[in-house]
């Protein structure tokens, strides 16, 4: 089977413009959480979407569904972990809970916050977990990539033909992410919070999907008044 899993369950401590988690502000008519589940209910390929939510917001999201989702029987609410894979994770328990466990089951992971994502990456992120088992979302590097070891000087400018920068989905057989997930020591656990770098400090292959700019992840401010834009609404602050 095939997972959605978007993950709500951070507080936009970047953001602070309002007492609510990013994912719940306004985006033109709906809440930018409700454009981004949109996107997986639109992908007939999905047979369940998960969402993990702040444990706090829970009682929140359940309003949504009922009062904004046509759909809200194929979406399951999760409480969210004290970081992104525990999010991921307790969404993982939940599905093996609803569904046990299968080397045939497939998920795939996205911010709550990258509410552009399109059916075309969403599609090619269920072929690719389904192909190769690890997928990453990337768009080619634009500007030039400067390393800098001590945060004063540069140490180091990579050929930026090689340089990527990494947007969500990450999408993974979900036997295949447990598995490297559970041979982490707890020290591992703290410093991989990237999914795909689980897979890339333990050898296994995660193979590039093409991104799309448009794909952005609300952080700031700044991120949320170009969204606006993108939807043609207003900031609310
Ligand atoms: N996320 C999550 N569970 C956590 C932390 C983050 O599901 N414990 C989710 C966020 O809700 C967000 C996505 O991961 O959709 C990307 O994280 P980020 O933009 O860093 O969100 P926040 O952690 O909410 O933001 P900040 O770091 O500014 O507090």
């Amino acid at each position: 089977m095939i997972f959605g899993a978007i993950l709500a369950g951070g507080t936009g401590s970047r953001m602070n413009i309002a007492d609510m988690p990013k994912q719940f502000l306004p985006l033109g008519d709906k809440p930018i959480i409700l454009h981004t589940l949109e996107k997986f209910l639109l992908c007939d390929k999905m047979d369940r979407v998960y969402v993990g939510v702040h444990p706090d917001w829970v009682g929140h999201m359940q309003d949504l569904l009922e009062r904004q989702v046509p759909q809200k029987e194929r979406v399951t609410l999760v409480p969210g972990g004290g970081d992104r894979n525990s999010t991921i994770f307790n969404i993982v328990d939940k599905i093996e809970a609803d569904w046990g466990q299968s080397d045939d089951h497939l998920i795939v992971t996205h911010d709550a916050v990258r509410p552009f994502v399109t059916l075309r990456i969403l599609e090619e992120n269920i072929e690719a977990a389904r192909a190769f088992g690890a997928c990453d979302t990337v768009v080619s590097a634009v500007d030039t990539i400067v390393v800098s070891e001590n945060g004063e000087t540069i140490s180091q400018i990579p050929d930026r033909r090689l340089m990527y920068q990494g947007q969500t989905p990450q999408s993974f057989r979900i036997s295949l992410l447990k598995r490297l997930y559970q041979s982490l020591d707890e020290e591992e656990k703290a410093i991989l919070t990237d999914a795909c770098k689980i897979c890339v400090v333990r050898q296994t292959p995660v193979r590039l999907v093409e991104g799309d700019v448009s794909n952005l992840k609300i952080t700031t401010v700044s991120d949320y008044k170009i969204a606006q834009a993108m939807v043609g609404g207003q900031v609310v602050d």
